[in-house]
């Protein structure tokens, strides 16, 4: 039986990021686009050029070199929304796709856009039809679609692909559907728009999350007839995300015989190092928990279950964690490891790093090696994410010297170098601070140097790999004022330094940010 292809659209880089805290810069962006196109997704949609010239310039670098998968870039129904993503995507050629959008729903239709049924036709058609001026594929989305009532989703539908449209994509934008009526929706549209039927255009879903149901209305809606699922990796997206990737996938392949009439052409093997990519370029972490790639997902610990898995693994795993990409460690360096073998392994996990990034990360690689025994793939992993996640470095940490105990008042002392001085050239400058403890005085003391005033919202600290010497990877939200929440990422074998380090690239983000008014206070 020839079975039908369930296009996998990945929107990890542009509802994923819309996510608070996860925005990322370009370097970033590129390493997740590639990585995307090393678990072979379908489309990666790449960003909303119009929306910053950041955007933009993420969604043409994407277009340019990442080869693979269809780009898309997302557009409102606006002339100057719909050029910008046009231009964005063109270097990807025949891969380039506009999606367009635009509410449909009676909610949104009178409070949010104060337009009539008619004017919303006229819109859409419009939009699509300026789209296809740019490129062949195009992909129209009517937001709010599962709350729209259905006889209009249908109008909407055959005039959208009347003017071109060759994919329909109905979001549950809200996260309002529940799987047995949302299937019924994707039912009838298949049945009443005839190039649904006919394969002339397919019907897509978009799934939010805020009742935990985005996966369960998403394989609904394949089982009704929908053949593209938008998902993100990790389930990343606005609120309480979107369709996590991942699960759809495994639920497709595992539960081939419920699905039997699809397939999806996504490299399994690829998802956990997707999951943790996405984890640290976005500083969104993996609940424990979570299916497929969180840390516990294939963790036996009841004494039964193990004793059924060593008997025969099915009795108590429904896949085989290889699958999906766990355990394919190999030996780990330490710090008599060479240049040679260092580049070796980078390449092995999928990096292709330049020589003077590979020189800073060897660098990087031996001060670890002198710190601990070995250094495990997600160590160097670390490392390099720590490299690309790397702004322009305004400021950069020198030394940094804490004194705490429980009869001590914490002191910490901070020197840093600023990359353009009075002259051009470094200068370096140090002062100290007291704080409620080392971390709190290391960040004073960084604030007091570099004339910011963050005030951290969220601070998380975990182990990069195992044993007491592990890598400490530390993930800082930081509210600067003028509505600028910044993520910075630091790792360290030695707590402090790692939030230091988090702290200063934090620092970094928000002082290269176009707009920022930089602080007077500062030294030197
Ligand atoms: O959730 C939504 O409705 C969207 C659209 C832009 C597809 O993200
Ligand atoms: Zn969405």
């Amino acid at each position: 039986m020839k079975k039908d292809r369930i296009i996998i659209f990945d929107t990890t880089l542009r509802d994923g990021e819309q996510c608070p805290g996860a925005s990322m810069n370009l370097r970033e962006k590129l390493e997740v686009a590639r990585q995307l196109a090393r678990l072979r997704v379908d489309v990666i949609e790449a960003g909303f050029p119009v929306i910053s010239d950041g955007d933009f310039r993420a969604v043409q670098a994407i277009a340019r070199e990442v080869k693979g998968p269809t780009i898309a870039g997302l557009a409102r129904c606006v002339p100057k929304d719909i050029d910008a993503a046009g231009a964005a995507v063109k270097p990807a050629g025949k891969r380039a796709r506009i999606h367009v959008f635009l509410a449909t729903s009676k909610i949104h239709r009178e409070f949010k856009l104060g337009k009539a049924r008619d004017e919303i036709l006229r819109l859409a058609v419009e939009g699509v039809k300026r789209a296809r001026t740019h490129v062949a594929d195009v992909e129209f989305s009517p937001e709010d679609g599962s709350r729209t009532e259905p006889d209009f989703l249908i109008e909407v539908c055959q005039a959208v692909v009347a003017a071109g449209a060759s994919t329909v994509n109905i979001p549950d934008t809200v996260g309002w559907a529940v799987p047995e009526q949302f299937g019924a929706l994707i039912r009838r549209l298949h049945e009443a728009v005839p190039a649904f039927a006919s394969g002339k255009a397919v019907i897509s879903v978009h799934c939010h999350n805020d009742l935990g149901l985005a996966v369960a209305n998403s394989l609904a809606a394949v089982q009704a007839g929908a053949r593209q699922v938008e998902c993100t990796v990790n389930g990343i997206g606005e609120r309480a995300g979107n369709t996590s990737l991942e699960e759809v996938v495994m639920a497709l392949q595992t539960r081939a015989d419920v699905f039997a009439g699809v397939t999806c052409g996504v490299n399994t093997r690829q998802i956990v190092k997707s999951s943790k990519l996405v984890s640290r370029m976005s500083g969104l972490l993996v609940q424990r928990n979570k299916a497929i790639v969180g840390e516990n997902a294939f963790a036996h610990s009841a004494g039964i279950h193990q004793d059924g898995i060593l008997k025969k693994r099915e009795t108590y795993e429904i896949m085989d964690p290889c699958e999906v990409g766990w355990g394919q460690t190999e030996l780990p360096l330490t710090k008599h490891s060479g240049r040679a073998a260092v580049a070796l392994r980078l390449r092995q996990l999928g990096f292709t790093l330049g020589e003077a990034d590979l020189n800073s990360l060897f660098v990087r690689f031996k001060e670890i090696g002198d710190k601990k025994k070995f250094v495990y793939d997600d160590d160097l992993g670390a490392l390099v994410e720590g490299l690309i996640t790397e702004v322009p470095e305004t400021w950069g940490l020198e030394y940094l010297h804490v004194a705490s105990g429980s009869q001590t008042v914490p002191t910490a002392t901070v020197r840093l170098r600023k990359a353009n001085g009075k002259k051009g050239a470094a200068e370096f400058c140090q002062d100290a601070s007291i704080g409620d403890g080392p971390v709190d005085a290391a960040l004073k003391a960084i604030d007091r140097l570099t004339g910011t005033h963050g005030t951290l919202l969220e601070y998380s600290l975990r182990a990069v790999s195992q044993g007491k010497d592990a890598l400490g990877e530390v993930t800082a939200n930081v509210d600067f004022g003028q509505g600028q929440v910044v993520t910075g990422r630091g790792a360290s074998t030695d707590v402090i330094e790692a939030s230091a380090r988090a702290y200063l690239n934090a620092v970094n983000r928000f002082l290269g940010q176009p707009g920022t008014r930089r602080p007077n206070g500062g030294q030197p």
